[in-house]
């Protein structure tokens, strides 16, 4: 069979490679808000996302001593599929994304299941101002690699913890760029090696890894896995 060339200037082989080889790449795919608004509606639908988000909690519940004081932030929260499964061990959470498609079903979700301590808010930390409250713990999941500055965004992180803080990330591990679609402008992963050093840069302590969940995805050649670490930190006490 031919080799294929899109007209993104990616030239995809046609043998038994279980990744697509790029020759030329140039991310032109962006998912931005619109994005994920076209997508909120169907989100809950999808059981992987759904499996994902209760394993990523556990997982937390585990590394966290979790209580009903903690305040805490889901960055990325889209329609909450991480923090609902936490929300009766923790106190008040602000569920934040910059998809106001995604907060729309939040906010039914909490008004139909009547949660108190739920409250949401559209925000990007790369373009908007920083909130001026803090939290005790802050989850995200699978929003990191949408976020282009990965320093920047520890930094944020690490000023909007309260000391002795808790950084929750989870997120996919290095990939070829083949989760997304070469042609799609997002981080591939991440090494765990260098995304603990670039957390302890921005002030944390302890980044510790483990393997919470993995995303099987299928290609004409076959099924292929893409495991989702969990990176637990903390800002140090005052
Ligand atoms: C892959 S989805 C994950 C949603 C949810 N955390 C989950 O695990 O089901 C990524 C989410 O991050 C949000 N997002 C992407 N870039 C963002 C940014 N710069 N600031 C805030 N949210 C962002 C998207 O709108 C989307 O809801």
């Amino acid at each position: 069979m031919a080799n294929r060339v899109n007209n993104n200037g990616v030239i995809r082989f046609s043998n038994n490679l279980r990744s697509p080889q790029t020759i030329m790449t140039k991310p032109t795919t962006q998912l931005d808000a619109a994005h994920f608004d076209s997508k909120a509606r169907q989100w809950d639908d999808n059981p992987v996302f759904r499996e994902r988000g209760l394993k990523i909690a556990q997982a937390i519940r585990q590394a966290v001593p979790l209580h009903r004081e903690m305040s805490a932030l889901d960055y990325g929260c889209g329609t909450g599929l991480l923090s609902f499964p936490l929300k009766d061990e923790v106190g008040a959470i602000l569920l934040a994304d910059s998809s106001g498609g995604m907060l729309e079903v939040v906010n039914e979700k909490i008004a139909s299941q009547d949660v108190a301590n739920m409250t949401t808010l559209q925000l990007d930390l790369l373009s908007d101002p920083t909130p001026t409250r803090t939290f005790d713990l802050i989850v995200t999941s699978m929003t990191l690699h949408h976020v282009p500055d990965t320093d920047h965004i520890l930094r944020v992180f690490h000023d909007l913890l309260n000391p002795g803080g808790y950084l929750c990330i989870a997120d996919l591990d290095q990939e070829d760029g083949s989760f997304h679609g070469i042609e799609v402008d997002v981080h591939h992963g991440f090494d765990r090696d260098e995304l603990g050093r670039r957390t302890a840069d921005a002030g944390f302590s302890d980044p510790s890894f483990q393997t919470v969940f993995s995303i099987a995805k299928q290609f004409e050649n076959g099924t292929r896995d893409y495991p989702v670490f969990l990176m637990n930190a903390r800002r140090a006490a005052a």
